[in-house]
């Protein structure tokens, strides 16, 4: 934050390409890849439509899975683009399975691009992209599309290694910068899909990206403050490591989830992502009231439902820069509040519980 706030540079000097030459190395290390990884002055949602726009044609066939609000997106931006999308309708809360998607393909020989999510944020489900990679890849030459944008620098993903064709992620999420910048990285044989499509782009036109990233260079003015804050959030996880960085997310995750079922409360997704804990409210409590209370008296920020979860669960993130003391203040807040609205509960067992993972 304090990077960020410094007076700016110019992204036509020296200066500039010298840090995004080191932004453009450290990104590769966090998505595993040896491939340009390249950054897109947008939310997430612009690599995502950069995503379709540069490796579609109208009159194609591409496979997505609606498990959740983002992997519904994938299903609108191939459809706005005229892309007949074949969907694989999972519940909300759940993953899909490699065996599904298979079957998808076999009855649909024309897919060409399978798009997923790999953490699925609006109901804290975690896919399981490294097998469905690798069954894709023994089945058929659709390209591997993730959407990693809760996933990047807080679960397991290897590029390269795991035959994934292009990934997306953003600059608020495992990155810890404000919101702002987008990142797609594409592979070899998504590069020669980009050459086959004809569909209209501009701003998204990732061969001019790509043409300008081999001079540390962006094709346009890019939010140069956010650069230099991913830069400073790059090198902490480069010092951390990435695998360790996977590790403490999962351990984080792990502590939260143990202390929600000592608290007599379900996790909605039976695949959790490491990145958030999604809470399924228990009957009796008051959704409104324990959200409000917790913010207002205890200071912690839950996010609720989307879409049909509304009202029905709350999100707790362990995404980025967090560690263990901070899940037990949260899990010792969680408590408070519930004790605040009337919520039976024995009193501790949740701290007890975040704390025992630990051990
Ligand atoms: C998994 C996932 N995909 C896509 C998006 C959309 O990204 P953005 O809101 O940055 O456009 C989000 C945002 O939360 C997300 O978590």
């Amino acid at each position: 934050m304090l990077k960020m706030a410094e007076p700016i540079i110019h992204h036509r000097h020296p200066e500039f390409q010298e840090l995004f030459a080191r932004v453009n190395k450290n990104l590769q290390y966090i998505f595993q890849t040896k491939n340009d990884v390249l950054t897109l002055t947008s939310s997430g949602t612009g690599a995502m439509e950069s995503a379709v726009c540069n490796l579609q044609n109208a009159g194609d066939t591409a496979l997505f899975v609606n498990g959740g609000k983002f992997g519904e997106r994938w299903g609108e931006l191939l459809r706005v683009y005229g892309v007949s999308a074949v969907e694989i309708t999972v519940e909300w809360g759940q993953a899909v399975s490699p065996e599904k998607i298979i079957d998808a393909l076999k009855t649909n020989p024309a897919i060409n691009a399978v798009y997923l999510t790999h953490s699925e944020t609006s109901t804290g489900a975690a896919t399981d992209v490294k097998a469905i990679a690798a069954a894709v890849r023994k089945q058929s030459d659709a390209l591997i599309i993730v959407d990693g944008i809760t996933a990047v620098g807080a679960m397991e993903l290897r590029m390269d290694d795991w035959g994934i064709d292009a990934v997306v992620t953003g600059s608020q999420k495992g990155l810890m910068v404000p919101p702002g910048l987008a990142f797609i990285a594409l592979g070899e044989r998504a590069w020669k899909r980009v050459g086959q499509s004809k569909l209209p782009k501009f701003y998204f036109d990732l061969t001019v990206a790509r043409k300008s990233i081999a001079t540390n260079d962006t094709p346009w003015t890019p939010a140069i403050s956010l650069l230099i804050g991913v830069d400073a959030a790059l090198e902490m996880i480069r010092s951390e490591g990435i695998e360790h960085v996977w590790a403490r997310h999962e351990r984080l995750a792990r502590s939260v989830r143990s202390a929600v079922h000592a608290l007599g409360m379900k996790v909605l997704s039976s695949s959790p992502s490491n990145a958030l804990t999604a809470v399924l409210i228990p009957d009796g409590l008051d959704a409104k009231k324990f959200n409000k209370v917790l913010k207002e008296t205890y200071k912690i920020t839950v996010a609720g439902g989307q879409g049909h979860l509304k009202g029905k669960i709350f999100r707790i993130s362990h995404l980025g820069y967090y560690d263990e003391l901070e899940m037990v203040a949260l899990v010792s807040a969680l408590e408070l509040t519930l004790r605040d609205c009337g919520y039976k509960f024995e009193p501790g067992a949740g701290v007890k519980a975040a704390q025992q993972s630990f051990f």
